[in-house]
């Protein structure tokens, strides 16, 4: 990118340092130019996001503002987490920004959490944004019909006129029912997937909505994206992380453990987990199966929980570390005189300060018992620097396929369990499903049962 606000130190996945767990950078090519055309011919889908232009989105947005105090998102996996991701990032918890609503993301189906939420709120003052590609997914629709009956009680007929559906522009009952009912509607890109999405409507009418500057985060995406044609590994972040990540994994380092040490990036680490694993877990032609495991952590929480078993457990492992420097106005401790030992030495010290030696301490730990991890360093948590680290980790995962022989853009394992739920849902057409699944589980031992 050349401005330095995004930076992977890989220092401490150094085998000269940390011995075997480590990475072997001599083995490290200057120039990968058969690892960027990963991204670049024929590109994915995702690539053409950060051109689009969002003045349809804006133009809608814009006159909404103080019209509701609710914002209920309907959706699942990718249709929901690059939300959840970016609303965690700029919107404090249990508040919202001036004239805009507060997010309720519906992702379960969980009939306590639905009946509770629309308990609460007014419908009058709430838009509903309802987000599924395919236009069909059981959860998304059979949460959405539960939503759409609630809004046209208290609305009559006109209440399309609260609702947003962002789907395919062709296929699936979403877009008929759109059509019909006047909702407002927005594309979902044939040929891009769920967990490539956020960059698309999918997480930039919510985003828009929350008072979220979805330019921003757009000119981050570009500017990161012209750094991952660089096939000089020291100027790409995307295929630097690629290729420490696959290595680690080859070397036997099958966990990786995703720890920013920011509360706003705690949901970037489960937006990172779900695309991590639902395009690199796949099944491989003549090989072992590929696919590391993901595992979202949060510093410094997880410092007091997860880090035990970083530093003594099996040297299974690599941990991403994340920090952003700026952390905006630090909190200080006020001064301490009454002589408490665990107190005094904090007087006069900002939380931002401590959050930052608290990860020099997760660092050091793992330095020291030879677990490998990778430093990846914001200037500032804003919405151009998430727009390039989102882009940054979806090059990233491109390459990796890459290296892995396995297609990301697919997910034929989250497909099988949709055809169980729909045959076990009564859906047409999986009738020979429902018997195939009941024969299966016929075949399992009832003794194999612990009750109490
Ligand atoms: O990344 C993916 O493709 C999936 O996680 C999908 O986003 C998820 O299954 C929801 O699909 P849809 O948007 O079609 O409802």
């Amino acid at each position: 990118m050349g401005d330095g606000k995004i930076s992977l130190d890989l220092r401490a996945s150094d085998r000269r340092l940390i011995g075997r767990s480590g990475l072997d950078f001599a083995l490290w090519q200057d120039s990968y130019p058969e690892l960027v055309t990963a991204l670049t011919g024929p590109a994915p889908g995702y690539a053409d996001l950060p051109d689009r232009q969002v003045s349809d989105i804006l133009g809608w947005a814009e006159p909404l503002k103080g019209t509701c105090d609710d914002l209920v998102l309907l959706g699942i996996g990718g249709s929901a987490l690059g939300a959840r991701m970016l609303a965690c990032a700029f919107v404090e918890p249990a508040s919202r920004k001036a004239g805009h609503p507060r997010l309720h993301v519906v992702d379960n189906v969980d009939p306590r959490r639905l009946r509770h939420l629309l308990g609460e709120l007014d419908p009058r003052r709430t838009l509903v944004n309802v987000i599924t590609k395919s236009g069909s997914t059981a959860e998304t629709m059979g949460s959405f019909a539960v939503v759409r009956e609630w809004l046209r009680e208290a609305l009559g007929k006109d209440y399309g006129g609260r609702v947003a559906a962002v789907t395919d522009p062709d296929l699936g009952d979403l877009r008929a029912m759109a059509t019909a009912e006047g909702f407002t509607t927005f594309d979902v890109p044939p040929d891009v997937g769920g967990r490539f999405s956020v960059l698309s409507p999918v997480g930039l009418v919510p985003a828009a909505l929350l008072g979220i500057d979805v330019r921003e985060l757009l000119a981050g995406a570009r500017a990161m994206r012209s750094a991952t044609g660089n096939p000089d590994w020291r100027k790409n972040p995307a295929l630097a992380l690629a290729l420490a990540l696959h290595q680690h994994y080859q070397a036997g380092r099958r966990i990786v453990s995703v720890m920013p040490y920011a509360d706003g990036l705690r949901d970037f680490a489960l937006w990172f987990a779900q695309l991590w694993a639902e395009s690199l877990g796949k099944r491989r032609e003549g090989t072992e199966p590929y696919g590391p495991t993901p595992q979202a952590a949060l510093g410094v929480t997880d410092q007091h929980s997860q880090l035990q078993l970083y530093t003594d457990g099996p040297k299974d492992k690599v941990v991403w570390l994340i920090e952003v420097t700026d952390t905006g106005q630090d909190v200080r401790v006020p001064p301490q005189d009454e002589g408490y030992a665990s107190l005094g030495y904090l007087g006069g010290r900002g939380l931002g300060e401590l959050l930052h030696a608290e990860l020099k301490g997760t660092m050091l730990a793992l330095l020291r018992a030879k677990t490998p991890s990778l430093l990846l360093t914001l200037a500032v948590l804003d919405e151009r620097l998430l727009g390039s680290l989102v882009y940054l980790c979806q090059a990233a995962v491109s390459i990796t396929g890459k290296l892995a022989g396995v297609n990301v853009y697919d997910q034929p394992g989250v497909e099988e369990g949709k055809k169980t739920t729909y045959a076990y849902m009564g859906r047409e057409g999986y009738s020979e499903r429902l018997a195939e699944d009941e024969r299966l589980l016929a075949k399992t031992d009832p003794d194999l049962v612990s009750e109490a």
